[in-house]
């Protein structure tokens, strides 16, 4: 969703993207004309893309690596005209089986963003040591997996389980596939993905310093992929007084862009301007 992103921010002076991934949102706001892009991610490997893909703006790029629930007016050293979110994993985290993030490349069972060197629990961990009625209900909230008892209690017998391949063959086994249906461990693996990087916990706690990270007039946008993540912004954004929503209706992606790219297919962008008068 390039366009709205561009629309919305791109008459900013400087923009924090908080998500910089490889770069393709930074690109495109400093081609706009947005004169400085800080760019943050938790993911060295992507911090390192970063760095190749905008080493052509020269000192128009300042990137570091945190979590963003870290990064608040004090670490940036400024308020801005613009804080951008594109939540969740890129193509380039889910495609390098070595990260455990993907049922269809096998790997370690790891899913960390931070990446291996991380010393928070990685998705062995929780698999391997969740209570069983824990496992289950990260299954249900973050995955909407109606099969997550099922499921966890097929996990349980089989541990230790130490790859990929193993928990999706695990899932397979406990509740079938269908053909031509999605395949039956996607939405464990996202649940999994979700609890492992406190996804949620990220978003909910990182939002209130964007809002304070903002000039007068400036504006936070994000782009959410799931109906939790999206329902902590549409409550954050409504919720903060010194935010005005600027979009009533998430805006959702064109066919053409559904197409391309289909991991695109859930996106939902909110957006939100920091009122003049704000304490
Ligand atoms: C969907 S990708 C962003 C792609 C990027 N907009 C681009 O154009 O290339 C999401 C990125 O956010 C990062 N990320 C997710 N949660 C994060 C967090 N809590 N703190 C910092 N980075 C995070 C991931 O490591 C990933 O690189």
């Amino acid at each position: 969703m390039v366009a709205e992103v561009v629309e919305l921010l791109g008459a900013a002076d400087v923009v924090v993207d908080m998500t910089v991934g490889a770069g393709g949102h930074a690109a495109a706001l400093l081609d706009a004309g947005v004169r400085d892009v800080v760019g943050v991610d938790r993911d060295p490997e992507a911090l390192a893309r970063a760095e190749t893909s905008l080493a052509g703006y020269g000192d128009r790029v300042r990137l570091m690596q945190a979590r963003f629930s870290e990064v608040d007016e004090d670490v940036v050293g400024r308020t801005v005209g613009g804080v951008l979110f594109d939540l969740g994993v890129s193509s380039m985290q889910l495609d390098e089986g070595e990260r455990g993030f993907s049922f269809r490349t096998d790997g370690p069972l790891d899913m960390r963003m931070a990446g291996a060197a991380d010393d928070e629990p990685s998705a062995r961990d929780l698999v391997n040591e969740l209570p069983e009625g824990e496992l289950a209900d990260i299954l249900y909230r973050y995955g909407d997996e109606r099969r997550s008892r099922r499921i966890a209690a097929a996990i349980v017998r089989r541990r230790p389980i130490q790859t990929t391949d193993e928990l999706a063959g695990v899932i397979v086994s406990a509740v079938g596939r269908r053909p031509g249906g999605p395949h039956p461990a996607r939405r464990s693996f996202q649940a999994l993905r979700i609890a492992v990087n406190r996804e949620l916990e990220e978003l909910t706690a990182s939002l209130p310093h964007a809002a304070g990270l903002l000039d007068p007039g400036g504006r936070v946008v994000v782009i959410s992929y799931h109906s939790l993540e999206d329902g902590i912004v549409k409550r954050s954004f409504r919720d903060d007084d010194r935010l005005q929503v600027l979009t009533r209706k998430p805006a959702v992606p064109t066919d053409a862009e559904r197409d391309a790219n289909p991991r695109a297919r859930s996106a939902k962008l909110r957006a939100a301007g920091r009122v003049e008068d704000a304490a």
